[in-house]
């Protein structure tokens, strides 16, 4: 029996061919679920809860559900990081619900820094619109990958891993984020690990990281915890 363009001879090889394609048919190879109709627009204020947001009746749909002017005013990067991040998801864009995708918005200050964090429902692939920046990630297997990028070029963040932009350039600059999920979720690992509510153990922290509790303390300070 031919399977996938393989031979198939045995019945422990047909099921393995059987295996295969379902793994590879499988949702957990892609990001968010596929839709089932055209659209489906967030009620966010829907009282029952689902994976994703329930339909707006589809006759107040309107053609605004589908534009969001979000993203056009530079945000306020006044913080400890000098950064912001202005979020194009679902929350804020109900229209994107069902459609897997979303965009953000990410000014620096000079020398401002997207902290390290991860995307846990997401690949990120972003422009810089404005400036230089400095974009890593860093694999599961800990090996790190990074590149200087400035106006026009493209990087690309692999879903789930560990990434940071630096503003390396003169002045402010701006990227265009885009993720394959309707709510990428992020966790901005200085913040999960020593600002969490309530807050880790610090014996977690000091063994973690090797380090002493006043260094914990030191920290935690920095994020008003
Ligand atoms: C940038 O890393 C972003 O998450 O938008
Ligand atoms: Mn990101």
């Amino acid at each position: 029996m031919a399977f996938m363009g393989l031979s198939l001879s045995s019945p422990s090889q047909l099921l393995l061919g059987m295996v295969v394609l379902w793994l590879l048919s499988s949702p957990a190879f892609s990001a968010d679920p596929d839709p089932l109709q055209d659209f489906c627009v967030a009620d966010l204020n829907a009282p029952i809860s689902v994976n994703g947001f329930p339909c707006k009746p589809i006759t107040n749909v309107t053609s605004d559900d589908f534009f969001f002017d979000g993203l056009i005013k530079e945000s306020n990067t006044t913080n400890i990081f000098g950064v912001n991040v202005t979020a194009g998801d679902v929350r804020s864009f109900p229209g994107l619900n069902t459609l897997g995708i979303s965009m953000n918005r990410v000014d620096f200050a000079q020398g401002g820094v997207n902290p390290p964090h991860s995307h846990p429902r997401a690949t990120e692939i972003g422009v810089v619109i404005k400036g230089k920046i400095l974009v890593g990630f860093v694999t599961t297997g800990n090996v790190f990958f990074s590149k200087v990028v400035t106006t026009g070029q493209v990087f690309a963040i692999p879903r789930g891993l560990v990434h940071f932009q630096l503003n390396v350039g003169k002045g402010k600059a701006l990227t265009i984020t885009a993720l394959n999920s309707q709510l990428p979720g992020a966790t901005a690992l200085p913040l999960a690990l020593f600002a969490s509510n309530p807050s880790i153990p610090v014996e977690v922290l000091t063994k973690g990281f090797q380090i002493d509790d006043d260094v914990v303390k030191s920290i935690r300070s920095k994020f008003g915890v």
